[in-house]
């Protein structure tokens, strides 16, 4: 085994919380919430990642208050769930010791379906807009946050964290990338304000700042902060590199302890984040509502992209984020083989989030550990992707469609 793979599966410190090896799973949200409660669901998912030897997993998507989440299954963190939180974290670290426990702390913002809308009476963003999402569940304005919005949405951030810190979280990650509510203000695609949050980077990095502080607030510093931002949002008027890699410096200025490097959005061009397969045609085999799966057929293939995969496809632009700031850097974004967990650590990044990879097999730690050869098999069909609000949530359908092979087989 080559001295980087050795270090890739050895003990490092994030911030100063000590992980078995340098193998994160990245947030992905698994619809495994039913009415946005953490159970068995969830529950199953993760102890089998925790389980294959990942160093630290990442509940994903929990939003910062109930009107933060896409739909009405998404889990909100409030005090209503905390026993279940803490049932959750215990089972996880019972079952896996020294397995650390990551939550990613998000909002929607303007890009939301959810009829259940509690203290809002429409989804909000930093301008008023159009919202495709919502419209065929009958939300089809987003409008714009006045500042006491704003200073609302900091204390919700403020607020979940202390919460993931109380029910036996180690970590947090924030979410401002994929065109997601703090990304909305980042973007000058999304973020028209003439106010102080609006206008030049400094302005529009203002509220994403402003939550980094109170969440470092509610959570102190020796419990790890990751960033996930966006390097561009792959639409012409949004974020691009430049901007990207300024706001990175912003970021570490700001005390974040680590920064996962990212991109594209889930509203306007989300295979940037994703590559491989198109998410239209999983989605449209899923979708209930039949003016959504119409209006999928009709502009699906305008709405999804094609952008061929290939492994480490974020590299050279999160090299060049590493070469400007000082905090830790966690690399994600296709890195399925075992050579490219060794270019990753050859380019000095601290560790790696794997996404998909760990959809394929929980087990990826163990078994790369126990074979130099071995092969993840996730070909990036996406499909996972579109099954986040399918019954039951994620899975891989191509490991079910192997099994039964093999059943058949044998
Ligand atoms: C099913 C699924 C759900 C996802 N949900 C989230 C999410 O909740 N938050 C997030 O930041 N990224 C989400 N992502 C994106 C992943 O975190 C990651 O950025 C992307 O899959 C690329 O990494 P990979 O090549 O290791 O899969 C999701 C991805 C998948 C496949
Ligand atoms: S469905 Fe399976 S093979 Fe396809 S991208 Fe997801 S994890 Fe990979």
């Amino acid at each position: 085994m080559s001295e980087y793979i050795d270090k890739a599966f050895s003990p490092a410190r994030l911030g100063k919380l000590e992980l078995k090896n340098r193998i994160i799973k990245a947030a992905t949200y698994e619809g495994k919430t039913p009415d946005g409660i953490p159970g068995d669901l969830l529950l199953d998912f993760h102890r089998e990642v925790v389980e294959g030897g990942t160093a630290m997993t990442t509940i994903g998507y929990c939003t910062s208050e109930a009107d933060g989440r896409i739909n009405d299954q998404m889990m909100w963190m409030h005090d209503g769930i905390r026993d279940q939180l803490t049932h959750m974290n215990s089972e996880l670290k019972r079952a896996a010791p020294g397995v650390k426990i990551s939550g990613q702390i998000t909002h929607c913002g303007n890009f939301s379906k959810n009829r259940k809308l509690q203290r809002l009476k429409r989804p909000l963003g930093p301008s008023r807009q159009f919202n495709m999402l919502g419209a065929p569940a009958g939300l089809p304005f987003a409008g714009a946050m006045k500042t006491s919005d704003i200073d609302h949405l900091v204390q919700t951030y403020h607020d979940a964290a202390r919460i993931m810190k109380e029910t036996g979280f180690d970590a947090a990650e924030i979410h401002f990338s994929h065109g997601y509510g703090l990304s909305q203000f980042i973007s000058p695609k999304t973020n028209r304000r003439t106010d102080e949050y609006g206008g030049s980077l400094a302005n529009r990095m203002r509220l994403p700042l402003r939550v980094l502080e109170a969440v470092r607030k509610a959570v102190g510093d020796d419990f790890p902060i990751l960033g996930k931002i966006g390097m561009t949002d792959g639409i012409k008027g949004g974020l691009q590199f430049d901007e990207a890699l300024e706001a990175a410096v912003m970021f570490e200025q700001g005390g974040i302890d680590a920064l996962i490097c990212s991109g594209g959005t889930s509203s306007f061009n989300p295979m940037v984040y994703f590559r491989g397969d198109t998410l239209d045609k999983g989605l449209i085999e899923v979708e209930k509502n039949p003016i959504t799966k119409l209006g999928l057929k009709i502009i699906g293939p305008k709405m999804f992209r094609y952008y061929p995969y290939e492994e480490l496809y974020f590299l050279e632009n999160a090299k060049k984020i590493r070469d400007r700031v000082n905090c830790q850097m966690v690399y994600i974004g296709g890195c399925t083989d075992l050579e490219s967990v060794e270019n990753v650590m050859k380019e000095g990044f601290d560790f790696i989030q794997l996404g998909r990879p760990l959809i394929k097999d929980p087990a990826f730690v163990n078994n790369a550990n126990a074979d130099p050869n071995y092969k993840n098999g996730c070909i990036h069909c996406n499909r996972c992707a579109s099954l986040i609000e399918a019954p039951g949530g994620v899975y891989c359908p191509l490991n079910r469609e192997e099994q039964a092979l093999e059943v058949k087989a044998s």
